[in-house]
């Protein structure tokens, strides 16, 4: 049987994590996906980092462009990050030269996503991405494979770990910001440019690209209001708990008569609640739709290993032969919604 070849650019908590999985699981991803997953090729800004990993037996490229032309590569495995630049310039080349592309990058994808998923359907490749929402919760596949015969009516959750892990160390262990922060750091949660995860941007995004799925609507991140938790305090937490409530992130993106609304900001929900018992790095998204009412995905959020089975689950459906369109339905076909602002009448 052929194997099905992995290039992978981006070797840090979630590079690192996917090349563990295919070294040590080999047989495994033969035996589910029917063909051998083997990784030929990849790349990183240091050659030389030790990174726990054994890299030896793969060639190396320092630009990861040239690493997505690779003759020798099926799969474009995007994990370096980053709106712009090497991350996007390389998915362009890995589609211009007939390849697949998983990617756990939910900035590119919020910017660019309909713009690459056109031309990866026009080149007949995909583009899967479910290590980019949710972490290790395989939320893209319940949205877009098995909810997919309702209308789905509303999406909500908490989907960033940092700041959920930011905001339930401050109230349970009584901690201030700057050491939680570190804590995460620690824990492999944080983008490159941590602003995006404390400035709820990167949540932002996440359900930018849910609604996308969700209600078959161009994306459209620029239409999320955004408010971040930089400024919630330890006080403010402690007033919440005095009322029985927590502070979360929340995200809520849903349909309504004045068009989509998609709002992310800090949110009192009920303390005994499941999103105010939701600790650390968790994450949880709830879905709402006509026939199923509703259905409840709660799990780690960020990290290595979450990230990396996210990652190695579209790598297998790409394997299997499954085709399914970067948002659920052709870009070419989702619809632009009017944005609707929560608090307008
Ligand atoms: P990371 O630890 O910072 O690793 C980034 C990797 O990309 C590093 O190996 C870096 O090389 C490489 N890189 C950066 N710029 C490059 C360039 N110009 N050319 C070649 N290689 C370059 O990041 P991460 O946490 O693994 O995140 C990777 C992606 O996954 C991001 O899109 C992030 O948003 C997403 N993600 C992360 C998590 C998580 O829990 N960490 C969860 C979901 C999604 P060096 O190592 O040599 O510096
Ligand atoms: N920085 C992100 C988070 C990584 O903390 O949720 C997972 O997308």
């Amino acid at each position: 049987t052929t194997p099905l070849r992995l290039g992978i650019a981006g070797l840090g908590t979630v590079g690192v994590g996917v090349v563990k999985i295919v070294r040590q699981k080999a047989d495994l991803l033969a035996a589910r996906t029917g063909r051998p997953v083997e990784i030929t090729a990849v790349s990183a800004r240091s050659r030389n980092k030790d990174r726990g990993v054994n890299l030896s037996t793969y060639a190396w490229e320092d630009d990861p462009v040239a690493l997505a032309k690779r003759d020798d590569v099926d799969v474009y495995v995007e994990l370096m990050g980053g709106e712009n630049g090497p991350a996007k310039a390389s998915i362009e080349a890995a589609l211009a030269t007939g390849k697949h592309v998983v990617t756990a990058n939910k900035a590119l994808l919020a910017h660019h996503g309909q713009a690459l998923a056109q031309t990866a359907e026009a080149a007949g490749r995909v583009i899967r991405f479910e290590a980019a929402v949710a972490g290790g919760i395989p939320v893209i596949k319940a949205l877009s494979e098995g909810l997919a015969g309702n209308e789905i009516t509303r999406v909500m959750g908490v989907m960033n770990g940092t700041c959920n892990y930011i905001l339930t160390r401050m109230q349970d262990a009584g901690l201030p910001y700057e050491e939680v922060f570190e804590e995460a750091n620690k824990l492999g949660y944080l983008e490159a440019d941590p602003n995006l995860d404390v400035g709820g941007i990167d949540a932002g995004h996440k359900l930018s690209l849910l609604s996308s799925i969700a209600f078959g609507t161009q994306v459209n991140f620029a239409g999320v209001e955004l408010e971040g938790i930089q400024r919630i305090s330890t006080e403010d937490i402690r007033q919440a708990e005095d009322l029985g409530y927590k502070i979360k992130l929340l995200g809520v993106a849903q349909l309504t008569g004045r068009g989509l609304e998609q709002r992310m900001s800090p949110c009192l929900v009920p303390a005994d609640s499941p999103l105010g018992q939701l600790k650390g790095g968790t994450n949880m998204v709830v879905i709402e739709g006509d026939a199923v009412e509703q259905i409840v995905l709660r799990g780690p959020g960020a990290g290595e290993g979450p990230t990396a089975s996210a990652v190695i689950g579209d790598v297998c459906d790409i394997a299997r032969g499954f085709r399914l369109p970067t948002f659920g339905i052709p870009a070419s076909d989702l619809v632009e919604a009017k944005t609707a602002q929560s608090n307008s009448p």
